[in-house]
């Protein structure tokens, strides 16, 4: 096999013993993601799997991490789209949205970066070296699959829209409409979302790509212009919405559970 270091022409590392010349906190980067995400993902599976607190019946409050609902043991007013599943307890209540979320997430090409480097260390940062020895890329098995991510965007794209339709039906008070903290929330989420997703590279290829003029396309052009503003703030979009997510779910489970009450402005 041809390496770097056999391939004809090719330069080498210079013979410094040291693993690194860099002398920065080049490691908290990779140190503040592994807590984020680690910390993010650990909330997110005990909230998943404690079936419970996700639907405040006053005001239609439905958090994210419960949506669709679609198992048998889901509230009838949370289930907006129907029950299809049993109510197992391996199986969450939104066991078609989150596996596709997931996807979504992991491989994203910001999060792709992130765990490389964080948890895999490879490489943990720009001129530090691998920590391992071989390197094959996303050429191979599993990793060749990272090419599917632009599928899930359009999965992404669809929850989405559910997600949405969730925050609308919010707008509720046992009087009939109704406006809260909790709608200031969810709606708030549901915009974040919808930048993080909208500012995906798979969305600004989709929107922007392959045109060999854009002053052919001129509404393509806007939209790609707009889609690369947002682009550029992928990494922050990434991360408040995971903040967004936590957030909404945290605060429809507190009012559910009778933590505190939502704070009414009307109804
Ligand atoms: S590149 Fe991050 S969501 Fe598509």
């Amino acid at each position: 096999m041809t390496t770097t270091a056999t391939r004809p022409g090719a330069r080498v590392r210079a013979a410094i013993a040291a693993r690194t010349l860099r002398t920065d906190r080049w490691w908290l980067a990779p140190l503040i993601t592994v807590i984020g995400l680690g910390g993010w993902v650990a909330y997110a599976t005990v909230r998943v799997f404690m079936h419970d607190f996700y639907w405040v019946e006053d005001y239609h409050y439905l958090t994210p991490f419960y949506s669709p609902c679609i198992t048998d043991r889901c509230i009838p007013e949370a289930a907006h789209f129907g029950t299809y599943l049993p109510g197992w307890w391996i199986i969450p209540e939104a066991a078609f949205s989150l596996p596709l979320l997931l996807l979504f997430r992991l491989t994203c090409y910001y999060y792709r970066k992130a765990y490389y480097r964080a948890f895999w260390m490879s490489p943990p940062a720009c001129a530090v070296p691998d920590g391992h020895k071989t390197y094959s890329g996303e050429t191979r098995f599993p990793l060749i699959f990272q090419n599917a991510h632009r599928y899930a965007f359009y999965a992404a794209g669809l929850i989405s829209v559910v997600n949405t339709y969730d925050a609308i039906l919010a707008f509720h008070s046992p009087d009939g409409f109704g406006f809260g903290l909790g709608n200031v929330i969810l709606v708030g989420n549901v915009v974040m979302l919808w930048a993080y997703t909208i500012s995906c590279h798979s969305c600004r290829h989709i929107i922007g790509g392959r045109l060999k003029h854009f002053s052919k396309h001129p509404m393509r052009y806007r939209a790609w212009t707009f889609v690369s503003k947002l682009n550029v703030r992928h990494m922050q979009l990434a991360w408040i919405t995971l903040g967004t997510l936590a957030l909404t779910d945290f605060y429809i489970m507190a009012v559910s559970a009778g933590w505190f009450s939502d704070l009414r402005f009307i109804n």
